[in-house]
């Protein structure tokens, strides 16, 4: 270890795209998502802990610190693929990301943990084998090896980062979760494979519009979830949150993920000058006591080292 300390921003994504194919005989669907990550974001910190005290895991949100934490499965599974012992690592997260959210708070921490190490150890591993890491840890995890604005195929972890063509500029949005409310990505998959229906939505359009999304309204007719009617039917408490985020000064409101989070991109920011204190009719639309509110913005790549490595 030759590093004394690192601070790591670990952010949420949305799905801009989120398009799910055929189930597969392997327990997991075939998707195609345009994925995007938002400045609403984690931090992970990184430094050495005395010899002996191998990992040592801490996190802000008690009910998250044990070692079942996507963050120490990757420090393990990092040092495993190295074909090192385990350093003396000690690692906090201080989440901000609500959790089972559809957000990717969990699958976003375990990329930066990957990332944080490659910085940390005195002999970084090749980015395929990160990769590689990466995606044993869960779907979701590679495409924060780079974030930005990016395709994922396969089952979610074959990530072609649009960065070459275009990224999305920074594009305000509302983020809203029933607090009280979460749901884990099997349960919503679970309920899906049980309706047996699947709608295929192509990206070719929102790929050749991508250069001239430049604020809300370009980017709306393009948005989609899948998962949207589903969880709309099963948990009418985030129905609420779509209908009430559309009499707000937002675009059609998005799902994100397999929720229940959803999100609206401002129509008009202006609106929104005080940035970031809450205008008075969101926090009467959503008091804080029921509702996690967060006003955010689209985010660029930042990892940009990744995207010379192979994706896949
Ligand atoms: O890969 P991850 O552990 O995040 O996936 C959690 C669950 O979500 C899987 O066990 C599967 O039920 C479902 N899933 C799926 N198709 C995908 C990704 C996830 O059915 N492409």
């Amino acid at each position: 270890m030759n590093m004394p300390r690192l601070t790591l921003t670990s952010p949420a994504k949305i799905n801009l795209i989120l398009n799910l194919l055929a189930p597969r005989d392997d327990g997991y669907h075939e998707v195609s998502f345009v994925m995007q990550t938002i400045a609403l974001a984690d931090t992970l910190t990184i430094e050495a802990a005395h010899p002996g005290s191998g990992i040592v895991f801490t996190c802000s949100d008690p009910t998250l610190s044990s070692s079942d934490n996507l963050v120490v499965q990757a420090f393990y599974r990092y040092f495993e693929a190295a074909n090192q012992p385990e350093g003396d690592v000690r690692i906090h997260l201080e989440k901000r990301i609500p959790v089972q959210a559809g957000l990717g708070g969990g699958s976003s921490n375990a990329a930066t943990a990957l990332m944080g190490l490659q910085q940390f150890v005195e002999e970084p591993i090749p980015g395929q084998l990160v990769h590689q890491v990466a995606a044993s840890l869960g779907s979701d995890v590679s495409f924060f090896l780079t974030g930005g604005t990016s395709l994922a195929t396969g089952r979610g972890e074959t990530i072609t980062p649009l960065v070459f063509s275009h990224q999305l500029p920074p594009i305000p949005l509302l983020v809203v979760k029933p607090r009280h409310l979460g749901i884990s990505t099997p349960k919503a998959f679970e309920l899906l494979r049980a309706q047996g229906h699947y709608e295929t939505v192509s990206v070719d359009p929102f790929l050749r519009g991508l250069p001239n999304f430049h604020n809300a309204e370009s980017l709306d007719p393009y948005l989609h979830n899948d998962f949207e009617p589903i969880i709309f039917e099963q948990y009418p408490e985030v129905k609420a949150v779509a209908d009430k985020l559309q009499e707000l000064s937002v675009e059609r409101p998005l799902l994100c993920g397999s929720g229940p989070t959803m999100a609206g991109f401002l129509r008009d920011p202006l609106l929104w000058q005080d940035y970031p204190n809450l205008p008075p009719a969101v926090v009467q639309a959503f008091p804080t006591d029921q509702f996690e509110v967060f006003l955010t913005h689209t985010a660029t790549a930042t990892n940009t080292s990744f995207l010379n490595s192979p994706v896949s």
